[in-house]
């Protein structure tokens, strides 16, 4: 199979099973390509793009088996857009280099092992994929993504940059209501994103031209409304970003940055959690205690 076959085939087979087909480690010779640019998914009816309003559950219902069900819905959508989109960067962007190419397959691999982990976990709490509507979040911004730049910025930069934060936020809202096992697959998921903005920080600083920063690139590459408040969560663990190879200005950068609908966010759905300023690892996973500790 060639890489554009493969990416085709993401894209345009209906059945999830099709979209976590993992991709082949050889790959035949793909000879001249033109940018194709594809303009939505195919999908089953349950998962066609939707612009109704299902809102993520606040963190303090995460008691509730069915709210934590649904969180995972949202979370598995992301993962869905994720392989769709970076098998949409195959096809756009033909021209890019050998290894940004298998970077990309990479990272399909781990969304599809991300997407596995949500589907298995929130069918043990009794939602289906498609349940309830889906949103095309990342699929709205493929206008702005004219280069691959511009495309890492957007998805890796900024929305894979933003989980790094949310799986961090709820692994921790997990531990607190006592459910070890949705917050190791938020942890797992972490170590894999992690990888992922470095392989978007690697595009972005081959890009950077001499005396200027990543920040400035990067503020460069995305333009309003799409601002780099949706680069971080509602808690910023500016960590993650250094062990992703962003550099003081941009960890720096995004944690002053502010823009008029900063302020709006509602913090009130956190009821008695506090988010603590403790970034989780995998090694955290070996011990039994990590739960008391959270508390
Ligand atoms: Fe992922
Ligand atoms: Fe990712």
């Amino acid at each position: 199979m060639k890489i554009s076959e493969y990416a085709k085939h993401l894209l345009l087979s209906e059945s999830i099973e099709d979209k976590l087909l993992p991709p082949s480690t050889t790959w035949e010779e793909e000879g001249d390509l033109l940018p194709l640019r594809i303009e939505k998914p195919i999908r089953s009816k349950q998962l066609q793009f939707s612009d109704k309003k299902s809102k993520i559950p606040r963190l303090e219902h995460l008691n509730q088996i069915s709210a934590r069900g649904l969180t995972l819905h949202h979370f598995a959508n992301h993962e869905l857009m994720a392989i769709e989109l970076f098998a949409w960067a195959l096809l756009a962007f033909p021209d890019v280099s050998r290894s940004i190419r298998m970077g990309f397959l990479k990272t399909i691999a781990e969304e599809q092992t991300h997407l596995r982990m949500y589907l298995e976990r929130m069918h043990s709490f009794g939602i289906g994929f498609g349940d309830i509507p889906v949103n095309y979040l990342f699929w709205k911004q493929t206008y702005r993504m004219t280069t691959v730049e511009r495309f890492s910025a957007i998805l890796s930069l900024t929305f894979e940059g933003a989980n790094l934060d949310y799986s961090q936020i709820y692994a921790q809202a997990f531990l607190y209501h006592g459910d070890v096992e949705t917050a190791e697959i938020m942890i797992r998921i972490f170590e894999d994103e992690v990888k992922h903005v470095k392989r978007g920080v690697q595009i972005l600083k081959k890009s950077i031209p001499t005396e200027q920063t990543d920040w400035e690139q990067y503020r460069s590459l995305i333009e309003y409304p799409f601002t780099p408040r949706r680069a971080k969560g509602y808690f910023y663990f500016g960590e993650t970003r250094r062990m992703s190879g962003l550099s003081e200005h941009f960890v720096n950068g995004l944690d002053s940055y502010r823009d008029e609908y900063t302020d709006r966010i509602n913090l009130n759905g956190l009821g008695q959690i506090k988010i603590k300023d403790r970034i989780l690892r995998k090694t955290d996973l070996q011990n039994p205690n990590l739960y008391l500790q959270m508390l």
